[in-house]
């Protein structure tokens, strides 16, 4: 079989991004962020990005075209973010998946966003990891999740229930002045720094949360006794906090990464989505997974945060399952749930 070429298009958040996909190889990934017109504000604006989309859609499917050394006829089929996400943004990227699927009279796949953040493993990692235990840790969206087929099968073993991973990082770093997003600010100062300098809370972790939610995160405790530290402790060391707070939230992460493998009897996960971009997250996945036996596979960085890499990436792999498109009239899902793959309907 020729390998499809997909355009894949994600403009769920702030990040409007174009990939494209050749079967499994990646040919072109542009992305045009407006973070920059958000971080005054301390987070994403709705109305600012839904304005930045529109600006940037035209121009970032242009430069991935001239990138990927293709032009709009060679591509087989389009695959755009459908949710979740904030609805006015992406309605930014379903209006420009549609008008080139009509247009070229090709395919559209209307895809999970979540589910693209861990299909773009394809790109990095030749090797099918199915069924596989995924980690999916996003700024949105914290959750354990068995993935029998990423084409047709993920079902949520735990999420959290407060904060999700990214969203702590963010406010912790905003806490600690450090800017928006906060994720990449605290890897950094952490680097070097004493993880062990306080003992920051592990939610969810007791014998009982063991029993009745072992794969469920909660991270809003952690957050309120990084808050009282800092307000305690005037002269903290910045770097000692950032490392002992993301030492917390990256163990908690990982002991239950391990335990959903144990208890599953899957012996690899996948790690995906922004917060799989920590430098401390990716080196002790790794030391944990070889104690334990577990096959680790994590996106290279760059692919970890949002892009239309990822989303081309899942609509390829639809595509190469034979897996049905999406009707041209689809409806954008701001709450798409994490097991919806696609929309049929
Ligand atoms: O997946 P993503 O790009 O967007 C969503 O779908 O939410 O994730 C963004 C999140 C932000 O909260 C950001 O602070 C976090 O990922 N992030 C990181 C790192 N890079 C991005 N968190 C920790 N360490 C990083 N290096
Ligand atoms: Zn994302």
């Amino acid at each position: 079989m020729i390998e499809p070429i997909i355009l894949g298009i994600e403009t769920s958040c702030d990040e409007s991004a174009v990939g494209i996909v050749r079967g499994r190889t990646l040919l072109a990934n542009v992305i045009a962020s407006s973070v920059e017109e958000h971080a005054r504000f301390g987070g994403v604006v709705p109305e600012i990005a839904s304005r930045a989309h529109l600006e940037a859609m035209i121009p970032t499917i242009r430069q991935a075209l001239q990138d990927a050394k293709i032009s709009l006829s060679d591509i087989d089929a389009v695959a755009v973010t459908a949710g979740p996400g904030l609805i006015g943004a992406l309605l930014v990227g379903v209006g420009a998946g549609a008008g080139l699927a009509l247009g070229l009279d090709r395919p559209i796949f209307a895809v999970n966003h979540l589910a693209a953040h861990i299909s773009v493993d394809a790109l990095t990692h030749s090797q099918s990891l199915q069924p596989t235990i995924a980690l999916l840790v996003s700024g949105g969206h914290s959750s354990l999740l068995q993935v029998d087929d990423i084409t047709a099968s993920i079902t949520q073993l735990g999420a959290t229930m407060d904060d999700a991973a990214g969203e702590a990082f963010d406010k912790i770093a905003r806490l600690m002045k450090l800017g928006f997003p906060g994720g990449p600010a605290i890897d950094a100062l952490a680097t070097g720094a004493d993880e062990c300098a306080i003992d920051f809370p592990r939610g969810l972790t007791t014998s009982g949360d063991w029993q009745s939610r072992p794969f469920d995160f909660s991270f809003s405790g952690l957050k309120t006794a990084v808050a009282r530290y800092i307000e305690a402790t005037p002269d903290y060391t910045r770097a000692d906090v950032a490392a002992s707070f993301q030492e917390a939230i990256v163990d908690v992460l990982l002991l239950k990464s391990v335990a959903a493998c144990k208890s599953t009897g899957i012996d690899s996960l996948v790690i995906a989505g922004g917060v799989a971009a920590n430098s401390r997250l990716r080196a002790l996945a790794q030391q944990r997974c070889d104690k334990a036996g577990i096959h680790l596979a994590i996106p290279a960085p760059g692919l970890c945060t949002d892009n239309g890499a990822m989303v081309a990436a899942l609509g390829s792999l639809m595509v190469l399952a034979g897996r049905s498109a999406s009707p041209i009239a689809f409806e954008a899902d701001s709450s798409l749930p994490v097991d919806v793959l696609s929309l049929l309907s």
